[in-house]
């Protein structure tokens, strides 16, 4: 028996398909009978209609050709020009038939970036960052009282720690020193000290560049304390970070599109285990959010992915058709794939910054992101004498986050890493030992 959610939606599709119906109907015809604008042969070639007409259209085929730096922060990241392009879509009814399709194809396709085969697992998109996933995570599935294990390895610890205090749940912070992360020694000790709902696991700390090892955990959480929901905060290595949902157990994983994912900022993405949704189904107090509940949310994708129109709260229409264009982008090489060009990248950056006498935040090789690289300053160069300079060269870079350490850090994710022929890579290392050389670090002088 559906919802009365569900009827109410099915109501309404009973209203808008006939007239969607329609409006497609009318829109081929008047694609087919008018005629497609001519330039007038008796206007000069420069005349400004045609300049114009032609620069709109090139616009319009390569949104990427109208001038801009090179964004090379840890997102958001640069976007391909079909992104773009789906992200201009015309306005579309966001319960009818054309648009559930193109979100219901996403959710299936989201399954397959996640690695996840498991018919239990449910795939949510919401308008909203990748903080909403927080939110998401501590609202359902942590009861006023409960106890999560917060694995730090930077600031994006502190707020998620923050967001479960928010409503109720008790956080315990472990540690680790900058540019490392908790031993997994520390992490089965604290396990053993008390019963956690969740333990959470920044897989990427965007502010230290630092990676986690997911697998390694999952196990150990497996081995130890087996009812601990294991929660990956991937908003900065989903799409781009080997990360295997179904094989390693993960229970969820969240993140956001402007990232690896490849698309602009607006959309939080969570994909959640069969035992997060029964950890759901299992609790007793109410969500603690009206937005993030769960119970809001779950019928919704159940029934975009079934093609079926449904409402809660309307979703970001263009965002989720440029979300559509770049999965299909993303899924057209296998993940393990995408995983390899983004280490690949990622070494040839290090590399790089290596070789002109550079340290990294980060305390091991073996523990730095592929999806960034967190670099430090020389001594007597301080980002605001670096970030201007590669400014003047048309590329941004971001400054760090932690105010104890002098770094700043470099994105390269998503097309920046996939697509060589861009060549964002080397105009990015290039202008860095540029703009290097002239504050006057002699490791970029040669
Ligand atoms: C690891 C990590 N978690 C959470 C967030 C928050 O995401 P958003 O800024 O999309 O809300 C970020 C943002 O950069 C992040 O890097």
């Amino acid at each position: 028996m559906a919802s009365p959610l569900l009827r109410s939606a099915r109501c309404r599709e009973h209203l808008l398909i006939p007239n969607l119906h329609r409006i497609s109907v009318h829109l081929t015809h008047h694609q087919q009978t008018l005629p497609l604008p001519r330039p007038n042969i008796s206007i000069k070639k420069n005349h400004p209609l045609i300049r114009s007409f032609h620069q709109s259209s090139q616009k319009m085929s390569s949104p990427n050709a109208i001038p801009h730096p090179l964004l090379m922060i840890p997102g958001p990241i640069e976007f391909t020009d079909e992104v773009l392009q789906a992200n201009a879509h015309p306005s579309m009814s966001h319960v009818g038939a054309p648009f559930i399709n193109v979100f219901g194809e996403s959710l299936e396709m989201l399954r397959k970036v996640f690695l996840t085969s498991d018919p239990a697992s449910q795939p949510l998109v919401l308008s909203g960052s990748g903080t909403l996933g927080w939110d998401i995570v501590a609202a359902n599935l942590i009861e006023p009282g409960e106890e999560a294990l917060v694995l730090h390895t930077g600031y994006f610890a502190d707020g998620f720690a923050e967001c479960i205090e928010t409503y109720g749940g008790k956080a315990t912070q472990l540690q680790a020193p900058i540019g490392g992360r908790p031993t997994l020694e520390q992490i089965e000790k604290a396990l053993k000290e008390k019963k956690f709902k969740v333990i959470t696991i920044t897989h990427v700390d965007t502010s230290t560049g630092v990676l986690s090892d997911p697998r390694t955990v999952c196990e150990l959480v497996q081995r130890v304390s087996p009812e601990t929901l294991v929660v990956v905060d991937g908003v900065c290595s989903v799409g781009a970070e080997d990360l295997e949902f179904d094989k390693w157990g993960v229970d969820v994983a969240l993140t956001a599109s402007q990232k690896a994912i490849g698309v602009p900022p607006g959309l939080s993405i969570v994909m959640l285990g069969k035992r997060a949704v029964q950890a759901f189904e299992n609790r007793k107090a109410k969500p603690a959010s009206f937005f993030a509940s769960l119970k809001k949310w779950i019928p919704i994708m159940k029934a975009y992915e079934s093609r079926k129109p449904a409402y809660f709260a309307t979703p970001a229409v263009q965002l989720i058709y440029a979300l559509n264009a770049s999965l299909k982008q993303i899924l057209q090489t296998s993940m393990q794939e995408r995983f390899a060009k983004h280490k690949a990248a990622s070494k040839k950056v290090k590399d790089f910054v290596k070789a002109m006498g550079l340290e990294q935040v980060p305390n091991k090789p073996e523990e730095s992101a592929n999806t960034m690289t967190a670099v430090k300053l020389p001594d007597g160069i301080a980002p605001t004498d670096l970030l201007p300079k590669l400014a003047a060269r048309d590329i941004v870079f971001a400054g760090g986050l932690l105010p104890q350490v002098k770094y700043f850090r470099v994105g390269h994710m998503g097309v920046t890493a996939t697509d060589e022929q861009r060549g964002d890579l080397t105009k990015a290392l290039e202008g860095l030992k540029a703009a290097l050389a002239e504050c006057g670090y002699e490791g970029a002088k040669h």
